[in-house]
């Protein structure tokens, strides 16, 4: 049996979620895997570990495991593109295979990352970066290798999709939803990354190169966070047969490749909207395999430790074996600028309640080659009313230069809203 030596750096959440499992599970993990993962050595500032866990090596200097020659494996998870940097770098220099959750890491120094791991013939497992729990990292390298990938869908981020599953459920405001969703532990005291969709952003990043073997910077990917959305959009969208859910999307077309965060209608009949609260989900299209959806908990300790372990046994098995070496570096994919990409949208125009405002608004989007798929207007007694429009396919550009125009007409009342609508079946 290959008994593979294991340091973890970080003893957190994921950290000792992790330290749990190889200490429940070894024998088993054993049995299964035929990899003997023994845990050696926990690095954290935090010396409660020491405590707990008598039985292990602790030290609160990453470098003493990277200077022991029994660890095999570093497993960072201390998060941030700071100190983890350092030791993901010092490890890999020092010819350790690391494992890691950092998703931000990864897509902004991936490149560089990757390439040291390369020169100095050791690899780097990110299963716990995408999703937490789903295995989709190995499940696009291995378990669908044969495929080629169209497209990509992902809800990628577990604080948003509970905000937006609450804000539906129970009517509530988004500052309330948020505040639960904080007081529950989903959501970090400032919750920016997740709520302006950067963390989703950091995903589709590494989904993209994993799907299409294209490399994309966070500034190519086009990001919008979920702040703007009202109660007004959700019921609305349920009311036309939609769910609204933040999503990560990735598509090649024609060669090109379409990267996006946003906030996205979805067809209620479509699983990725019945993927509700802090679930993640992942949709895949491809050519042999069809459809496929993952679906799961994309963060918290033990799910995300277990797909650390996963990360564990599979890098721990390969160990000195570079036949089969996993490099990660992609070229840089030919992103389809913002603006450019062409989908259905959902329009809500405010207006005054006047002969010709439907003609008019109407007008302008036929000018600017944007085609109405369906208009709804509810009786009311007060302005302003609400004009809903949903268009056929065309040029998310065409209907940004049609709302621009549409919204300096005296018919508008209030600025209006625009969501993206997949026809997912
Ligand atoms: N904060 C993330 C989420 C998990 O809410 O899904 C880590 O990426």
């Amino acid at each position: 049996m290959k008994k593979i030596g294991v340091g973890i750096v970080g003893a957190g959440t994921v950290g000792s979620g992790l330290i749990q499992i190889l200490l429940e599970k070894r024998q088993d993990i054993a049995k299964r895997s035929g990899v003997d993962l023994e845990l050696l050595f926990v690095c954290d500032k935090n010396n409660s570990i020491k405590q707990t866990y008598p039985q292990l090596g602790f030290t609160s200097d990453y470098l003493e495991l990277i200077s022991n020659k029994n660890i095999d494996l570093i497993v960072e998870l201390v998060g941030g593109t700071g100190i983890a940097y350092n030791i993901v770098k010092d490890s890999i220099k020092a010819g350790k295979t690391v494992v890691t959750a950092n998703k931000a890491l990864l897509s902004e120094k991936g490149d560089e990352l990757f390439s040291l791991a390369k020169e100095n013939s050791v690899e780097i497992g990110y299963e716990a970066a995408v999703a937490g729990t789903i295995p989709i990292i190995r499940s696009l390298k291995t378990g669908l290798v044969a495929n080629e990938f169209k497209a990509v869908y992902g809800i990628l981020n577990g604080t948003t999709n509970f905000i937006l599953s609450k804000m539906e459920k129970e009517n509530w405001d988004y500052e309330k939803a948020l505040q639960v969703a904080q007081d529950l532990g989903f959501a970090e005291k400032d919750p920016t990354f997740d709520v302006e969709g950067i963390d989703a952003a950091h995903k589709v990043s590494l989904l993209t190169g994993l799907a299409f073997g294209k490399r994309i910077d966070i500034k190519d990917i086009y990001i919008e966070g979920i702040t703007k959305i009202s109660q007004s959009e959700i019921q609305t969208a349920k009311q036309l047969g939609y769910r609204i859910k933040l999503l990560g999307i990735s598509k090649m077309i024609s060669g090109n490749i379409e990267a996006r965060v946003q906030p996205t209608m979805v067809p209620l009949k479509h699983s990725l909207a019945s993927v509700m609260n802090e679930m993640n989900a992942i949709y895949i299209e491809s050519d042999f395999a069809g459809s496929l959806m993952f679906t799961g908990k994309g963060a918290g300790s033990l799910p995300t430790a277990s797909a650390v372990a996963s990360d564990l046994v599979y890098y721990g098995s390969r160990r000195g074996n570079h036949d089969c070496f996993e490099d990660n570096i992609f070229d840089k994919g030919n992103i389809i600028p913002h603006g450019q990409e062409t989908s259905r949208y959902y329009i809500r125009f405010n207006t005054v309640d006047k002969p010709g405002v439907i003609a008019e608004i109407s007008n302008h989007l036929g000018k600017n080659n944007v085609s109405i798929a369906s208009v709804r207007q509810d009786e009311s007694e007060s302005e302003p009313i609400e004009v809903i429009i949903l268009t056929h396919r065309c040029k998310e550009q065409d209907v940004h230069r049609s709302i621009e125009v549409i919204d300096n007409l005296s018919i508008i009342l209030k600025k209006s809203v625009m969501l993206r609508l997949e026809d997912l079946h």
